[in-house]
């Protein structure tokens, strides 16, 4: 939440700010703002509202500078205004600082701050950090780093600031706690930005910060510091995502780009995950047999999406290697005393990887003695270096705010981290592993199929644009299948969407049911269970009070009093929800935009969650 950039170098500053604030609008968009070291005074331009807005308001004649910050804010302290936009400067006017996370003792700070002289001009946490540091620079004889080390002592709660001085103009300094940042080390120029998409641009090395470290950069140095001052060797490394990654490729969405980016992004998290003595290949755990074999109990933390991935995970784990798993919401977690053991092995599963939630959750666990593996898509994020071990997806960066395809890749990353465990421990034989991991390769190309055939639904899906409330109804593995197309329904078209268990349907949602509700139902797999008989009636049951039902059923199923159903292509029931999320990701996405919402960048919402 909120993008944070700062440069250094030869370029007209305004330039890659705002390039880089281009990339981070996914991280918050309610306002955004630049300042400027010009030649002893500091230019600051702010707005309301989208980066176009601040765009508008620079075209006039942006003063020529070459270092800077910018900011791109998801309100947290104070509404989205101009004058509770970042930059927040000091009351000389010449120190400007921008601000991702909450400053949680900021109240008693402002109230101290003021009782010094200082005046406020605005609602947030953040002005208190500009005026606690200009304080702490002058003590400091004009040294900025040095300020920011003393700040952070007295800050409570989860941080990313930059700052920058009009009286050394080419310093630009941050400092990290619990939220991201990271260096980008150009030729005769550097960036500061929570994330790499910044400045891909214009460099590929990079620098991850570790906890509580200061950087100070000049356009040609960088320095870091621990809060006692100590310099700290940085460990560089080399961005794998290429810039085109980070544009739309002809796409008038990066959602849909993202959708369609799907059989790419299955395939690639499962290259080379098979050896030629067919055993699933997980190093990447970092586990040995032993270890594994002693897993009693495996706990997923997660939030939102990765939930979903978590809930999959679930009944993958249970049903092929045998070892009970419990999905928890990673918010609730550390706060209901979870019984963890040595036994216990969390699986943290994050896209972003900076999810405070599940940050928290996971250093909860690793506190009590559990092995946190981490499931992620974004190398050197918090959660994987925090992580004992990692897994990486590889969906590549997933700019739209509603996640697809790091979904599909999580799936994909449980279902092998399920089959490595059965495996290992016995539960399934090399055989039956194979037969499956066979399987989990034939779904890029269905996928694909599906993708083929979808304006069908697009088109059907314009007419439902009127309703204002969607039912989901799935079984077993489908009903996380139907949560997810709930969640992404919400945050897309903003009307009341709701997943519920197929059976739970009479046990009180069935009143919401009206003349013309339309109902999505995802059809279980045909199996010696009944489980799709059992959803069948519920079409029925539906049908019968009015509702006009969807069905997304695999190829050859038999269904009766559907309105209209989408077919999916065969697979194991286990790896169904991989396919029948597609279509609910392109209802949601085409729902969004026959309402004429702004599907890349939902209302209210951010893509890394930063703060708890
Ligand atoms: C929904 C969505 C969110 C995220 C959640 C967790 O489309 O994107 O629900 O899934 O905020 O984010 P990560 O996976 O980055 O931890």
């Amino acid at each position: 939440m909120c993008g944070i950039v700062g440069y250094c170098g030869s370029q007209s500053a305004v330039t890659p700010l705002i390039q880089a604030l281009r990339h981070l609008e996914y991280r918050g968009y309610d306002s955004a703002g630049i300042a400027l070291g010009v030649g002893g005074r500091l230019f600051v331009e702010k707005r309301a509202g989208k980066l176009a807005n601040l765009e508008s308001a620079l075209d006039a004649s942006p003063p020529l500078a070459h270092s800077g910050i910018g900011h791109t804010r998801w309100a947290t302290h104070g509404g989205p205004s101009d004058h509770n936009a970042h930059p927040h400067v000091d009351n000389d006017g010449k120190l400007a600082v921008i601000h991702n996370g909450i400053i949680e003792n900021y109240s008693e700070l402002r109230v101290r701050l003021q009782s010094r002289g200082h005046t406020f001009s605005s609602e947030t946490d953040t002005e208190s950090v500009a005026h606690l540091l200009s304080d702490l620079r002058k003590e400091h004889q004009g040294d900025l780093a040095a300020a920011m080390r003393d700040a952070v002592k007295a800050l409570r709660g989860s941080f990313t600031l930059v700052a920058i001085h009009a009286d050394a103009p080419d310093v630009v300094v941050g400092v990290r706690r619990n939220s991201p940042l990271v260096v980008g080390l150009g030729d005769g120029e550097n960036f500061l930005a929570s994330d790499v998409a910044a400045f891909i641009d214009y460099t590929k090395r990079a620098i991850e910060l570790g906890q509580d470290e200061v950087v100070r950069i000049t356009p040609t140095t960088v320095e870091i510091t621990d809060l006692g001052g100590r310099q700290i060797e940085p460990k560089e490394y080399e961005i794998s995502w290429s810039p085109s990654a980070a544009q739309k490729g002809g796409f008038t969405h990066f959602m849909l780009k993202e959708i369609f980016e799907q059989p790419k992004a299955v395939a690639d998290t499962l290259i080379g995950r098979l050896s030629d003595n067919k055993q699933i290949v997980l190093d990447d755990l970092q586990m040995s047999a032993d270890q594994i074999r002693a897993i009693k109990k495996i706990t997923v933390i997660a939030c939102g999406t990765a939930y979903h991935a978590g809930m999959i995970a679930k009944y993958a784990i249970e049903k092929w290697a045998k070892i009970p798993v419990e999905v928890e919401i990673a918010s609730e977690y550390r706060y209901r005393d979870p019984i963890i053991d040595v036994g216990t092995l969390i699986l943290a599963i994050s896209q972003s990887g900076e999810t405070m939630d599940t940050l928290m959750a996971l250093r909860h666990a690793k506190a009590s003695g559990a092995r946190v593996v981490a499931i992620c898509n974004t190398n050197s994020s918090t959660i994987p270096r925090e992580a004992d071990a990692v897994l990486y997806t590889r969906a590549g960066p997933e700019i739209a705010v509603a996640s697809t395809k790091a979904l599909l890749t999580q799936m994909i990353a449980v279902y092998l981290i399920a089959l490595h465990i059965a495996q290992v421990n016995g539960a399934l034989n090399d055989r039956q592993v194979e037969e499956l991991y066979n399987e989990l390769l034939e779904l890029p190309g269905k996928i694909q199929a599906i993708l083929e055939t979808v304006e069908p639904l697009r088109a059907l899906t314009r007419s439902f644009a009127q309703n204002n409330i969607v039912l989901f109804l799935g079984r077993n593995i489908g009903y996380p299948v139907a949560l997810e197309g709930a969640l992404k329904l919400k945050e897309l078209a903003y009307i009341h969407a709701e997943g519920f268990a197929g059976g739970e349907l009479k046990h009180g949602p069935i009143a919401l049911i009206d003349k013309g509700t339309p109902v999505i139902v995802i059809l279980p797999v045909a199996h010696e269970d009944g489980l799709d008989e059992k959803m069948k009636s519920n079409i029925q049951e539906v049908k019968a009070r009015g509702a006009r039902v969807i069905v997304i059923a695999e190829e050859g199923a038999h269904i009766e009093g559907a309105e209209h159903i989408i077919r999916i292509p065969v697979a194991p029931a286990l790896l169904q929800p991989v396919l029948a999320t597609v279509p609910l990701q392109v209802f949601a996405y085409e729902m969004a935009v026959a309402r004429g919402n702004d599907v890349d960048q939902p209302r209210n919402l951010a893509k890394s969650v930063t703060v708890e």
